[in-house]
């Protein structure tokens, strides 16, 4: 055999290999158990010959080696600068959030109060049973007192039931006139449904000056319904009771189904209750230290899930806490 033609025509085959795949295809072909240097040197039968074959052999290997580490390089840059990606590019914008719609309602109402000359305080969620029930003249065998129906810390300490303890410390720690709203989480020992969570908001507001009337008081939640459900909408007040106010009185708005005409949504009654309200009862001046003579007050308090479902339509309450997307951006 002419081993110089075949290591001519290996070393060609090699300098033509165009990638690792043609390389790889070299290799078998001139230095694989079956290629003509591989069964040559398995027939020699003398020492010069056998040098010749080798020599030849380790030519090739290593021509194939070179040919096969700069063809992987090549291969590589070529990847890397078609999958480069570019950093510097701007992305298509970020998915925006949104604010909660209970957030949201909670800012509407601030802004509504603001704008009427109000003050937003805060309350405490964990309160005494002194301002929740003492304070607020709830009679010792009232039931929210139970602890079947409120979240107690131990026996003086609870989780609020309503935020109308923030009218007994707002009257403490200040002299009227007082406007304020407080709003924030509620707690009852309620078993989740579509209309009950353990867990709600309120907005509480309140208002103590001189010559404060039952007018004000309906007027000034005829414009918060009005702001919240629309100016068409009629609003109505009923006679209630409430331990803390001197009339109590239960606010309506017309129902948005059927206008006042009665239909399923309102129970053919064409109203829809939103929450309560009433007239300081004059006992929580005595307690606070003002001159009950001299002011007056209303105050309400009215559950903001409440206003959004009647808003929004939705039917189960829950749908908030749940926090899936296809509802949440709905608003
Ligand atoms: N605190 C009452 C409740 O949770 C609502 C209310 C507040 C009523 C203020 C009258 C005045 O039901």
């Amino acid at each position: 055999m002419d081993v110089e033609a075949l290591e001519q025509a290996a070393l060609a085959a090699v300098a033509a290999a165009r990638s690792t795949d043609a390389i790889e295809a070299v290799r078998v072909e001139y230095l694989g158990r079956k290629s003509a240097l591989k069964l040559a040197l398995r027939e020699v039968r003398d020492r010069e010959t056998g040098m010749t074959l080798n020599a030849a052999r380790e030519r090739v290997e290593s021509a194939v080696a070179a040919r096969e580490a700069e063809l992987q390089r090549a291969e590589l840059d070529r990847r890397l600068s078609e999958e480069r990606v570019d950093v510097t590019l701007p992305l298509g914008g970020y998915p925006r959030g949104r604010l909660h719609l209970i957030t949201q309602i909670r800012r509407e109402v601030e802004d509504v109060f603001l704008g009427l000359g109000y003050r937003v305080v805060d309350g405490r969620e964990v309160e005494t049973t002194h301002y929740n029930f003492d304070g607020l003249n709830f009679p010792p065998g009232h039931p929210a007192r139970s602890r079947l129906h409120s979240l107690f810390i131990d026996d003086d300490t609870l989780l609020r039931t309503e935020t109308s303890p923030s009218q007994i410390r707002t009257m403490e720690a200040e002299q009227p006139p007082i406007y304020i709203v407080s709003l924030g989480r509620v707690y009852r020992r309620d078993t989740p449904d579509a209309t009950h969570t353990p867990v709600f908001h309120q907005v509480e507001g309140l208002a103590v000056d001189e010559g404060i009337t039952l007018a004000d008081l309906t007027g000034t939640l005829d414009f918060l319904l009005k702001a919240l459900f629309g100016q068409g909408r009629r609003t109505q007040f009923r006679t209630h009771y409430f331990p803390f106010t001197e009339p109590s009185i239960e606010a309506y708005v017309s129902c948005h189904v059927c206008d006042g005409a009665g239909c399923p949504v309102c129970r053919h009654s064409g109203w829809i209750e939103v929450g309560g309200a009433g007239m300081v009862d004059p006992k929580l001046f005595e307690f606070v230290g003002y001159d009950a003579e001299r002011y007056s007050g209303f105050a309400f308090g009215w559950g903001l899930e409440r206003i959004a479902m009647l808003r929004h339509e939705f039917p189960d309450l829950r749908e908030l806490w749940r926090n899936d997307l296809r509802f949440s951006r709905q608003f």
